[in-house]
This record gives C-alpha cells, sequence and structure tokens, in this order.
C-alpha cells in the first residue's frame, strides 16, 4: 500500500516530505524558505553527519536531510553512497509520502540544457557502473523511472529529460559513451542511488535539477560549477518552492 493511502484504497492528500538535498549551499535556501529548522535529536545514528531540517508548510510536513561535511575532509558528502544512505535512514525514521531530490547537474547543450535551466527527470541510470557480463551490465547501468508527475511538469512548465548518475564531476570517455547510451541530457552525483533506494522501498520520488555547467562546453567543469553555483542555487530553490506549492494539497495520482 502506498503510503499516501487510505486503508479505505481512497487516497488522501499527500501530507509528509522528504527533501534530499547532497550541497549545504542548495540545501540552505531551502531551509531558509520554508523556515525549517534542525532536529536536535535527529532520528540517525550518533555520530553520523546526517542533518534533518523540519517544518510545517501550509498542509505539509516537511523533513530536508542534508547528508552533511564528510567527518574525514569536512566538504559536503556528495556521491551516491551517502545519498542512499541517508534515504534509506530517513525514509526508515520519517515514512514520507514522496521524495524530492533537489539538485544541480551538469547538462548537455546538444540535448537542449543550459545554464539556470531546471529540469524533472524522468528516468535515472548509472554511467560509471560498467560490469561487461550479460545481465549484470544491466544491474550496472539501474535505470528505473522516476514517479511520472504529467500535471506538475504541464502547470510548472518545467522541461522533462533522463539523468545519468556516477560518482564523479568530470567524465571519462567511457563515461560519455555511457550517458549517451542512458540517453540522459543531464548529469548528477546522486540520482539514480536516490531512485534505487526509493524503488526498494516503494516510495514515490521526483528529481529536480538545476544545470550549473555545460558538459559539451569549452568551459572547465569545476571552474564553470563553482562560478554558477551560487545564482542556479537560487533558481533550484524558486523550482523547490513552487514543486512544494504545486504539491501541496494534492494526492500522489494527481501529480
Ligand atoms: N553537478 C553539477 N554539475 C555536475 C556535473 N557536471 N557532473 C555531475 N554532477 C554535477
Amino acid at each position: 500500500m502506498a503510503a499516501a493511502q487510505s486503508s479505505g484504497g481512497v487516497e488522501r492528500p499527500i501530507s509528509n516530505i522528504l527533501i534530499v538535498i547532497a550541497m549545504q549551499t542548495e540545501a540552505q535556501p531551502v531551509v531558509n524558505k520554508f523556515e525549517l529548522i534542525e532536529d536536535p535529536h535527529s532520528p540517525f545514528p550518533q555520530g553520523v553527519p546526517w542533518v534533518r531540517y523540519h517544518g510545517k508548510y501550509k498542509d505539509l510536513n516537511i523533513n530536508l536531510i542534508w547528508p552533511g561535511k564528510d567527518p574525514i575532509s569536512g566538504v559536503d558528502s556528495v556521491g551516491t553512497i551517502s545519498s542512499a544512505l541517508v534515504t534509506y535512514a530517513a525514509i526508515q525514521a520519517l515514512q514520507p509520502d514522496l521524495i524530492i531530490n533537489a539538485g544541480t547537474a551538469g547538462g548537455f547543450k546538444a540535448r537542449g540544457a543550459s545554464v539556470g535551466d531546471i529540469f524533472i527527470a524522468s528516468d535515472c541510470a548509472f554511467h560509471d557502473r560498467r560490469i561487461p557480463i550479460p545481465v549484470f551490465d544491466l544491474y550496472g547501468v539501474g535505470s528505473r523511472k522516476a514517479f511520472e508527475t504529467p500535471n506538475l511538469v504541464k502547470e510548472l512548465d518545467l522541461k522533462v529529460a533522463k539523468l545519468s548518475t556516477g560518482d564523479s564531476l568530470d567524465m571519462t570517455e567511457q563515461d560519455e559513451s555511457s550517458i549517451t547510451a542512458n540517453d540522459a541530457t543531464v548529469k548528477d552525483m546522486e540520482g539514480a542511488a536516490v531512485a534505487y533506494v526509493a524503488d526498494l522501498l516503494k516510495v514515490p520520488a521526483i528529481f529536480v535539477k538545476a544545470v550549473t555547467d555545460i558538459i559539451d562546453g569549452d568551459k572547465p567543469t569545476a571552474e564553470e560549477f563553482l562560478q554558477n553555483l551560487a545564482a542556479v542555487t537560487a533558481a533550484l530553490d524558486l523550482a523547490v518552492e513552487k514543486v512544494v506549492n504545486f504539491i501541496n494539497g494534492k494526492s500522489i495520482s494527481e501529480l
């Protein structure tokens, strides 16, 4: 039974949403916008850096989970391992009706992406899990459909495209071939990992990705990413606000 389904089978409005955001720079504006507060007694194991912000906004209980700073290096815990772990722990602890993974991404201009664009992912897959053995190859790619939100994308006039996920900001030639095989327009470091966990635990998940850098452009990725991060984060924050406002008062099947 889906979380937003009553025992009588009649859909009820979504009440509990989980937003997963990997970087503090991306998360803080959303925390501020919804006036979320940090949970000093988070449901997570003692000593992990994962941070839970929460609050009530309109008819929704919002939980925003940021994986926090890596205890060894002190930087944001980006990438698939942390995002899978926090998504698992947060679903177990908070039983959300819906997951929103929001963050920045690289985009391919040849497939229609520009800096500042907001995409909703239709599908998520990995591009750096190469296992050239029959069927294991498909497991490695791990392609999953995101929860479809036709009304949301229409109402908010958002671009829809496929997302490819890997644990590197840069892109090797092999990654590029896999991204092309995944038919992806946007590339991130968390989406397919969140999709994997959401699928395992049968929680609908949507992916809101804001383009900070053009992968098939002429600027070095890290430089372009850092240059655009602040401005694009503002666009991401606005998009998340619109998505949450659209979700408020609706049931899962109305998205
Ligand atoms: N996040 C922002 N830009 C990215 C890129 N080019 N690759 C992966 N993740 C990203």
